[in-house]
């Protein structure tokens, strides 16, 4: 606890898209925020974080996945560690090498300097769906929640495309959870969806250009979301809002333990590309990009009960909600012409 009583807590990757989101409303909701990039210089990724700092304290340290004890520094203090920063090149040729055994061992590096901060009453990692997802078969009307887990042996024998980042997703949150038990730390994983909405990030990458793939005509960003419909039978949704509000809920809830899908609309490119059309006229849908298969409804679905049943209430819960101020964002960002 900072000086003045404030709760203080550490983001890492704050120049990322669902970190940014997460230190504003951290600095709104009164906090003092510690956050950490790779490189504090370079203002292209950064210059966000210059702004946030009006709101309320806000620290920027340099800090790698990469480097044991680099994250020291940015948690000594820290009631509460929020562990976004992961590696995101999904698509890089040695899987195990350059994404797997990185994530995992980043999460852990930065799971050591909570210890050695000795102030951390909680840790919250950001894992994802696709630590969930993954599996050889499944029947229609299928409901993943938290007990289900991707099957990495399936996953390394078949290599599907992008294999790496759902088994880095699966090892990261045993590995994290057998760390947590050994040093009698309070760990709480939350596995969102494709993520949507405005952040204060200026550079994105992830899912935004996922999410305007249908107005920007981007196929390798359309491919996340085909990819997703396809390998899972549904779209799952949810505002970066309701995460960043979910992943605060569970770092003060007393109660919350273990894993929390964090998801408001299971959906279908087909009823986002309705959403849009309506939406967005002055862009349309591009149309090419709807040929072959694609479901009318989804055939499967994950379920955010856990996190609703313990008192969270979203409040983007439809599919026209959630593409509130995308767009408008995605203009911001170049991702659509203005
Ligand atoms: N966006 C989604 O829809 C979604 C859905 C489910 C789960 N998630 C999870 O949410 C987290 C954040 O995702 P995001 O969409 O916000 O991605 P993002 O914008 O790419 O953010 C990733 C962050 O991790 C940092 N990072 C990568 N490698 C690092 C390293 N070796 N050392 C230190 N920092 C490193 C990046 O910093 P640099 O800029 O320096 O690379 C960046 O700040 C990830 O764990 C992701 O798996 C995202």
């Amino acid at each position: 606890m900072s000086a003045g009583g404030k709760k203080t807590a550490c983001v890492t990757g704050g120049n990322g898209y669902i970190a940014s989101a997460l230190i504003k409303m951290l600095l709104e909701k009164g906090y003092t925020v510690k956050t950490t990039v790779r490189n504090p210089d370079d203002m292209s990724k950064n210059s966000h974080l210059k702004e946030l700092k009006a709101l309320s304290p806000l620290e920027v340290f340099r800090a790698d996945l990469d480097e044991e004890g680099s994250f020291d520094e940015a948690l000594a203090g820290c009631d509460y560690a929020f562990l976004v920063a992961a590696p995101m090149n999904l698509r890089c040729e040695n899987q195990e090498q350059e994404l797997i055994q990185p994530a995992v061992r980043g999460t852990l590096n930065v799971m050591r300097s909570c210890v050695k901060a000795g102030t951390v009453k909680r840790v919250i990692l950001t894992s994802s769906m696709a630590s969930t997802v993954s599996l050889q078969l499944q029947a229609d009307g299928h409901v993943f929640d938290e007990d289900c887990w991707s099957d990495v042996e399936f996953l390394v024998a078949n290599k599907p495309p992008m294999w790496g980042y759902p088994v880095s997703k699966v090892l990261l949150e045993k590995e994290a959870c057998k760390f947590a038990a050994e040093y009698g730390m309070s760990l709480v994983t939350v596995c969102p969806v494709l993520t949507v909405g405005a952040a204060p990030a200026r550079k994105i990458h992830t899912s935004v250009p996922a999410s305007l793939s249908l107005l920007s005509g981007d196929e390798a960003a359309f491919g996340v979301l085909k990819g997703t419909e396809m390998s899972t039978g549904v779209v799952p949704m949810v505002h970066v809002a309701d995460l960043c509000r979910a992943e605060m809920f569970v770092a003060e809830e007393a109660a919350a333990a273990g894993r929390y899908i964090c998801c408001s609309v299971n959906t279908t490119i087909a009823e986002i590309a309705r959403v849009l059309g309506d939406k967005c006229p002055q862009y349309g849908v591009k149309t090419n990009l709807l040929s072959g298969e694609l479901l009318e409804k989804p055939r499967a679905c994950l379920s955010s009960s856990k996190l609703v049943r313990e008192g969270f209430v979203y409040k983007y819960k439809t599919v026209d909600e959630i593409y509130g101020d995308v767009v408008e964002y995605g203009k911001a960002l170049g991702i659509l012409p203005n």
